[in-house]
């Protein structure tokens, strides 16, 4: 269910269709999740501290680099990050520290979407990560982790084959909790637990954030986290049966939720219109 066609809102849409319970984020949180320049355009609006970015269409790359290159260099400048839109798992992302390498970044991510994520990139980030799970007033924040070092940044191979395992972020090399200050471990959750209400989350997300230094960035949410992120709940008491079970629950609930509103709406605005009443038009 990772990536476009699952974890983006369109097999959620097939269940709220079908009538059928299903665990992860609604329509709303799974497709703003998965859209990189969309997400950081909520966060923004939510006061949360984001990294400098800018956007282009595949169209405009293709029609005038040269304008792309200026804008970026002009309001972000190098190093810069350059994503696709709507992947995940690092794919088609990369680090741009010149103008060479800034074309080559940017021909890679226009292969892989329409939409392109521009970013400032922290040199030396620490990457933290918090998860959350609940539905509707249950809001739980998870234990903070710090995915181990990297060269240049955590990439699809250092997710899925480091420790051998192919086991996702679950194998990955990591401390929980992570070694930072707990007043910032209480803003990190403050910050996931407000993202999970924003985007009507349900089920178990992932907030992942960079910190340069001090200072700490919202980087992306996993509306659907490798191994529902069990690791990060493990600790505090929640074993994965525990997790699942109240997946299940979750899912109930939302679809209980749902049959509690109306979805019909009484007019005799159409009989007035047939009986031939004049239906002013403003
Ligand atoms: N602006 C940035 N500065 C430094 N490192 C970054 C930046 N953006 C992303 N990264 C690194 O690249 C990795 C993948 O980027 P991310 O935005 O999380 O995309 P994905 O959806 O593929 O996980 C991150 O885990 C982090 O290691
Ligand atoms: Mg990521």
């Amino acid at each position: 269910m990772h990536g476009m066609h699952g974890e983006d809102g369109t097999v959620q849409g097939l269940c709220e269709l079908a009538d059928i319970p299903y665990s992860s984020c609604g329509l709303v949180g799974s497709a703003v999740g998965m859209d990189k320049i969309v997400m950081k355009a909520v966060f923004q609006s939510m006061g949360l501290p984001v990294l400098p970015s800018i956007y282009c269409y595949r169209a405009q790359w293709q029609q005038d680099p040269d304008t792309v290159i200026a804008r970026a260099e002009e309001t972000i400048g190098y190093p810069m990050f350059v994503k696709p839109a709507n992947l995940g798992s690092s794919i088609g992302i990369g680090k741009a520290t010149d103008r060479e390498r800034f074309r080559h970044a940017m021909e890679v991510a226009a292969s892989f979407d329409r939409r392109i994520l521009i970013e400032r990139a922290v040199e030396k980030p620490v990457e933290i990560n918090c998860a959350c799970m609940g539905f509707e007033g249950e809001v739980l924040p998870s234990l903070c982790e710090q995915p181990a070092g990297w060269d240049e940044f955590l990439s699809f191979e250092d997710k899925y084959t480091r420790g051998g395992g192919g086991k996702g972020m679950k194998s990955l090399a990591r401390q929980v909790p992570a070694p930072i200050s707990a007043e910032m471990t209480a803003r990190i959750q403050n910050y996931t637990a407000d993202i999970f209400r924003m985007l009507e989350c349900k089920g178990v997300v992932r907030v992942d954030y960079i910190l340069e230094a001090d200072t700490v960035y919202v980087n992306e949410i996993n509306t659907i986290p490798g191994s529902f992120a069990f690791y990060l709940y493990e600790p505090m008491g929640v074993p994965f049966s525990a997790l699942v079970d109240k997946l299940v629950l979750y899912a109930q609930r939302a679809l209980a939720q749902k049959r509690e509103s109306s979805y019909a709406f009484s007019s005799d605005i159409l009989n007035k219109a047939i009986s031939g009443t004049k239906i002013i038009k403003k």
